[in-house]
């Protein structure tokens, strides 16, 4: 980057140049260039916007189009030097378009400041990213589901209170985290229309005295609308709150994932096999194989939560409209969607490799009396008021743990010795395949609702 401290695009009404370390400490193209394709994708739109309405001759509009195409070749290619006396990646571009065709140059920021500019950058590349992101997601839950179509019969224990609780299928439990990240998918797609709103037009704060067609660049730009108020326009960054809002629940949820599968893959569960390229081991203890990817995703979702808490409070203090504070707002968001983006990839790679060791699953819905509520419903369906069934479980239980042997291992005179209204066929409903299959309704765990959840799932998926 250039040093060099002379003429700003504002130098104008100053009589002495920026102080060296000032003029370091309020630049940001070092972090926002990475806007360069949105904001010359904006200039493009706002220069034949410009021609359109007679503001600029459509000579000057093609010497514009065209300077703006090497600009970005000269970027693509690594030839472009970004200087920090220029302050952001606006008057960088602007200032070398200028220098490489002249007086058509000057005259793009006709109808134009940087406050509507930014806000139009940000946007556009706020788009891109939710539909990358979006992707992601996508490619994960299709992931989740044929994990789920797999293993829908796989039996494990379900936690209440991380206690076993009662046997599920582990196709059930994909779905429930499909169904998390399909709240995650809408709620971002419904983010996106308040995106998708253009400030451009509004030019510093209070519109401009042009004869623009904010409609028309609008619609070259693909934005549903120009923004209503040009005050509100320069100003808003609710639309990077709410995106940084929508990307802490999807961290929180790869969290809660990142959770169960370092707990599975543990020594104690051995629920699940990481795939070894998403671990690694120890330097000291030759026997580790440690959880890494998941551990760095729960890990990450902490900097997520942060940056949401971070805009708020660079948000909650400014009055209308645009101010320099605003600048803060990239490299939080910047840094949100390298780690939403990076930690749903890894999870989209990550999972169709989880190998499932269903062995120890059964082997510990067996051990926790994950029947129990089985055994009083059949009371119940047996005649015995539900409370009265609680009751005779619980001391069936109780002797079962002290005996340490499950419910199923007892013999009949033993279990009738709880009750006399237990009988032969009880050993139907204590087994876990008949705990899941009982389930079978609407959101519940049978296989076959698994199945039938899947296809409903991938019906979904395409709408
Ligand atoms: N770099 C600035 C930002 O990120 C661009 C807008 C600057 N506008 C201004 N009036 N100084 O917010």
């Amino acid at each position: 980057m250039s040093e060099h401290s002379s003429d700003k695009p504002w130098g104008g009404r100053f009589t002495e140049s920026t102080d060296a370390f000032v003029e370091a400490f309020t630049a940001s193209v070092g972090f926002d260039r990475r806007l360069y394709r949105y904001d010359i994708a904006g200039s493009r739109a706002h220069a034949r916007m410009l021609a359109r309405a007679g503001i600029l001759t459509e000579a000057e509009c093609d010497q514009i189009l065209k300077g703006l195409d090497s600009i970005q070749a000269d970027i693509e290619a690594g030839r472009f030097e970004w200087s920090v006396a220029l302050e952001d990646v606006h008057m960088n571009i602007e200032a070398r378009l200028t220098a490489a065709i002249g007086e058509a140059g000057k005259k793009l920021h006709t109808g134009r400041s940087r406050n509507d500019q930014v806000a139009t950058d940000l946007r556009l590349y706020l788009r891109d990213e939710i539909d990358a992101v979006r992707a992601e997601l996508l490619r994960l839950q299709q992931g989740l589901l044929e994990l789920a179509e797999r293993e829908a019969d796989t039996i494990l224990p379900g936690f209440t209170h991380l206690q076993v609780a009662q046997p599920v299928t582990f196709g059930h439990h994909m779905l429930a985290w499909f169904e998390m990240l399909e709240r995650d998918r809408q709620r971002l797609a419904d983010c996106r229309t308040r995106v998708n709103i253009m400030p451009l037009g509004a030019a510093a704060l209070a519109g401009t005295s042009y004869p623009i067609d904010r409609a028309y660049t609008a619609e070259l730009l693909g934005f549903d609308a120009p923004a209503e108020n040009s005050l509100d326009a320069v100003s808003d960054r609710d639309f990077v709150i709410e995106f940084n809002a929508c990307a802490a629940l999807v961290m929180t949820h790869l969290s809660r994932f990142s959770e169960e599968l370092i707990l599975w893959s543990s020594a104690q569960f051995g629920f699940v096999d990481l795939p070894d390229r998403f671990c690694t081991g120890s330097s000291i203890m030759p026997q580790k194989k440690n959880p890494d990817v998941p551990e760095l995703v729960r890990g990450k979702t902490g900097r997520v939560f942060g940056h949401l808490m971070g805009l708020l409070t660079l948000m909650k203090g400014q009055p209308l409209a645009y101010n320099k504070d605003n600048q803060e707002d990239k490299e939080p968001l910047f840094d949100t969607v390298d780690t939403l983006k990076g930690s749903l990839r890894v999870f989209a790679d990550m999972m169709p490799a989880l190998r499932v060791k269903p062995a120890a699953m059964l082997a510990a819905a067996r051990s926790g009396f994950s029947t129990a509520t089985d055994l009083a419903d059949y009371l119940v369906r047996k005649g015995l008021p539900f409370r009265d069934a609680h009751e005779v479980v619980g001391r069936a239980v109780r002797h079962g743990v002290e005996q340490g042997r499950d419910l199923a291992d007892m013999s009949l005179a033993e279990l009738r010795g709880f009750s006399e209204r237990i009988e032969e066929d009880v050993f139907a409903v204590l087994t876990l395949e008949g705990s899941v299959a009982a389930r079978n309704h609407i959101g519940g765990t049978a296989p076959e609702q698994v199945r039938a959840a899947i296809a409903r799932a991938r019906t979904r998926l395409k709408a």
